[in-house]
């Protein structure tokens, strides 16, 4: 429909601008459609990278009698019209306390034909208390069901396509998670998961001993590092060899950083895509200039770094007058009232999402939540009397995080890990790729402190579709920057995501 009603306005401008040109660069319809298919035949997977040999199987069978319970039957999923395979579904407790009240729901799919089986691969959405049902339906699951997207369709890019993924809701109070949330801090977050892990793989006792990769995305660049430096300080809890951490679009530093510092210039580079006046933007470089922002990578970072980087206003909140992420944000929704904090392309009007959650602003447009449903509820074995949220309405930090940011514990996981990756779409508003290198640049692992040599331009290169960002990696650390990527990096940029998990597990020897 769109491209139909473009015709007419085509030639309009045709006749305005063209007048005298004799090539007119008119499109049939089916022209354009074969354009179309020419660039979907391109955007396929080719499957996993070759370029190691690992353990396959498309059988994996549990014979713990208790697993049969979490079934699901991958052609009776609702309104999805393919077999999307086996998979394992429901609650499990935190603890094999008797009195144990809390149990965390999760989603676990086998690794497809192509796949290894000597993998586990773990995601978590972040929030806190945003559901990684968003992750496995919307990201890098079998089956996507993306905003504006009228119905389920195969992921050709799921992470299913390299390993085995295990998808929980966590911490409790979170999606279909049963029990009071009563977490302090990170630490108590990452004993409450160990506990849950535990308990899985006592039903799921052919999964123990399988490397292990911790993943997720935004908060969970808070839980993800804490998570992994538990693992590691408490060998032996569980069963499994963690081998490495995936964190995309990260919260790993103080807002400031990660937000204001860069917000300004963030802003500049997409110019066209912001449109603020000009009045406006003056007024931003004048702020930014007085707050300490505009040259603050230009001085503090560097490679290699000359010390530990201070923080603007010697805060870590923005200080009175210096708060421009969110007077950004305000402006942007002045001229865009469909501003994508997460995705800075999307204009008006907002797009349909089956889970509700499209962008800056929850909606609900027509159709109920999928995950809401009575009858998705029973096929995965969730609790049907819970009403399901993308992002949970209670706090599940009562009384707030108090750990640390992240940076603080990465170092540790860096150096104990066989590869972490730092993953950041270039066109993510909320947290953006500037602060998060000044947050490496401020970090010492492995003997040094940051990269020791600039972030070359352009050497991201992904299969069949070339240069996609910009990539840096030194002592066990490899940060990416995906072009044209909104925060879910799986979600807008799966070929991208894809290359990075083959590398994250080793499937492929170059980042
Ligand atoms: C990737 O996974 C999807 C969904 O499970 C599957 O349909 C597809 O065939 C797989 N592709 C490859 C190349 O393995
Ligand atoms: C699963 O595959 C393995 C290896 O290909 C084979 O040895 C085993 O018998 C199969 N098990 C079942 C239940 O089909
Ligand atoms: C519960 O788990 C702990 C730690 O894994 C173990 O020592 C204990 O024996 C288990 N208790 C029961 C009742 O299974
Ligand atoms: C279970 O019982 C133990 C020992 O009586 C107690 O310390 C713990 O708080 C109880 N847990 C829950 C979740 O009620
Ligand atoms: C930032 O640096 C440029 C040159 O590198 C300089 O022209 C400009 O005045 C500086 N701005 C501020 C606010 O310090
Ligand atoms: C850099 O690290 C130091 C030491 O951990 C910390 O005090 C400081 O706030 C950090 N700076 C930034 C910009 O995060
Ligand atoms: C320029 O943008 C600012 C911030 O959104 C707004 O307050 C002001 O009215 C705008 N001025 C014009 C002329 O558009
Ligand atoms: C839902 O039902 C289960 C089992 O009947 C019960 O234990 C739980 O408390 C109920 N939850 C809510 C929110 O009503």
């Amino acid at each position: 429909m769109p491209t139909m009603r473009l015709f007419p306005l085509l030639l309009a401008v045709q006749a305005l601008l063209c007048s005298h040109t004799t090539t007119a660069r008119l499109m049939s319809k089916a022209h354009l459609r074969e354009k179309q298919a020419a660039a979907m035949k391109n955007f396929v997977s080719k499957g996993p990278s070759t370029q190691t040999t690992v353990t396959k199987s498309n059988n994996i069978t549990f014979s713990n009698p208790r697993a049969a319970d979490f079934f699901v039957d991958g052609t009776t999923i609702p309104e999805v019209d393919f077999d999307v395979g086996p998979s394992w579904a429901g609650l499990l407790p935190i603890s094999n306390a008797t009195n144990e009240t809390r149990q965390l729901f999760f989603w676990f799919f086998p690794p497809g034909p192509q796949g290894t089986t000597d993998d586990l691969v773990f995601w978590t959405n972040g929030g806190p208390g945003c559901s990684s049902l968003e992750g496995a339906l919307q990201e890098n699951g079998p089956i996507t069901w993306s905003w504006g997207q009228a119905k389920p369709t195969v992921n050709e890019f799921s992470w299913t396509n390299l390993s085995s993924v295990l998808f929980v809701e966590q911490p409790v109070g979170t999606g279909f998670s049963q029990g009071k949330p009563n977490i302090r801090n990170e630490e108590d977050l990452a004993v409450q998961l160990v506990g849950f892990m535990q308990q899985f793989l006592e039903v799921f006792s052919e999964l123990k001993g399988k490397n292990l990769y911790l993943t997720g995305e935004s908060y969970a660049g808070m839980y993800v590092p804490y998570i992994a430096n538990h693992i590691y300080s408490n060998p032996g809890q569980l069963d499994l060899n963690l081998k490495g951490i995936w964190i995309s679009d990260p919260s790993l530093g103080w807002d400031v950083i990660q937000e204001d510092m860069p917000a300004v210039n963030f802003v500049h580079k997409y110019d066209s895509v912001f449109n603020l006046n000009s009045t406006f933007m003056a007024h931003l470089d004048s702020r930014a200039a007085a707050c300490g922002y505009s040259n603050y990578s230009i001085e503090h970072v560097t490679y290699p770094p000359k010390g530990l980087l201070p923080l603007p206003g010697n805060s870590p909140e923005a200080v009175a007058g210096c708060d421009l992420w969110n007077q950004i944000f305000e402006a942007a929704l002045l001229i865009n009232p469909a501003f994508d904090i997460y995705r800075i392309f999307d204009t008006f009007p907002i797009l349909w999402d089956v889970l509700g959650f499209p962008g800056s602003f929850e909606q609900i447009q027509v159709a109920p939540i999928y995950f809401d449903r009575e009858d998705v509820k029973k096929a995965i074995h969730a609790p049907v009397n819970v009403s399901w949220a993308e992002c949970s309405n209670q706090q599940v930090f009562p009384h707030g995080d108090g750990s640390l940011p992240s940076f603080t514990v990465l170092p540790n996981v860096i150096e104990k890990s066989v590869r972490t990756v730092v993953v950041h779409g270039l066109a993510d508003f909320i947290l953006i790729a500037e602060g998060t290198r000044a947050i490496i640049q401020n970090i010492t692992w492995n003997g040094k402190q940051g990269f020791q040599t600039p972030i070359q331009d352009e050497n991201f290169i992904v299969e069949g579709m070339g240069a996609l960002g910009n990539m840096h990696s030194e002592r066990g650390l490899t940060y990416y920057e995906v072009a044209l990527s909104g925060h879910m990096v799986p979600q807008f940029s799966p070929m991208a995501a894809f290359h990075i998990m083959e590398f994250l597990l080793g499937l492929r020897e170059n980042p």
